[in-house]
């Protein structure tokens, strides 16, 4: 069965994707960075341990991020989902307040941007042989329609917008560099989680079992896209 590695497994996106592999039997590595808090990631262990195993990961843990990927060393890892990610300590629509034009706090500012763009870069870096080796060669950087500069219609949301955008960059970077693998940028839809927030539009879980099918279709020459979960592309 395929590897996948997923980030911010504990909960939101990330806890759907690590679930809904487990069921279908892949070999999951879920990351979080409190796993001894995470009821339910212990649940699913315990339900599919033979292909499930937890790793405390704090992604900003640069020491960590290398300690993993050398404790994984000739493991191929079919997907990496760089999923862990934060609107700042607040999500939607708390999380507005911070960022505007007329009041933003800087210091949420670099902390957004260590954890949605430094931390991918690292941990894609750090893991590349790893989906180097596998069959399926998928390294998804999750971002957000939120990082297309084509759709900011609205304005708002300076922090969280830049670092997604930015993480866009670093996709296709990514692609141009390393062609033996396929990147890709991904816009889950607005769905409710805790980032999110309670008026978002979409199930948590059924984006993810929509990403599921798409990243099945994916082929070579997606790499370097900015894709929604059907598999459309989004406007950089
Ligand atoms: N929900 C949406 O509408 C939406 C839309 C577009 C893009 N996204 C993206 O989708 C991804 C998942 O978001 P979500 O909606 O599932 O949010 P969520 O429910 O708030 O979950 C965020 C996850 O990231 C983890 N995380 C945050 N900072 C971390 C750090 N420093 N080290 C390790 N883990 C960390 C959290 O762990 P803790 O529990 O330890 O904090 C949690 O597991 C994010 O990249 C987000 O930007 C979401």
């Amino acid at each position: 069965m395929p590897t996948v590695l997923v980030t911010g497994a504990n909960r939101g996106l990330g806890f759907e994707h690590v679930k809904q592999y487990a069921e279908k039997g892949w070999n999951v590595i879920a990351c979080a960075r409190n796993p001894e808090k995470a009821e339910d990631l212990q649940a699913l262990n315990k339900k599919y341990e033979e292909h499930f195993t937890i790793e405390q990961l704090e992604v900003i843990d640069h020491p960590r991020i290398e300690e993993l990927a050398e404790k994984y060393k000739g493991t191929p890892i079919d997907i990496l989902l760089n999923n862990a990610g934060t609107t700042g300590p607040m999500g939607v629509p708390g999380a507005m307040e911070y960022q505007k034009i007329d009041s933003m706090d800087y210091q949420i500012w670099r902390d957004i941007l260590e954890v949605n763009l430094l931390s991918p870069f690292k941990i894609a870096t750090a893991f590349k042989e790893h989906v180097s080796e596998s069959e399926k060669k998928i390294l998804v950087m999750m971002s957000s329609d939120l990082g297309s500069v084509e759709q900011n219609n609205f304005g708002g949301f300076y922090s969280y917008r830049a670092s997604k955008s930015a993480l866009n960059i670093i996709a296709k970077g990514m692609s141009v560099d390393w062609q033996d693998i396929i990147v890709i940028a991904l816009a889950p839809g607005w769905c409710r989680t805790y980032l999110g927030g309670a008026e978002a539009e979409v199930d948590p879980a059924e984006s993810v079992a929509e990403q599921q099918v798409m990243f099945e279709s994916i082929k070579e020459n997606d790499s370097g896209k900015f894709l929604d979960r059907f598999g459309n592309q989004v406007p950089w």
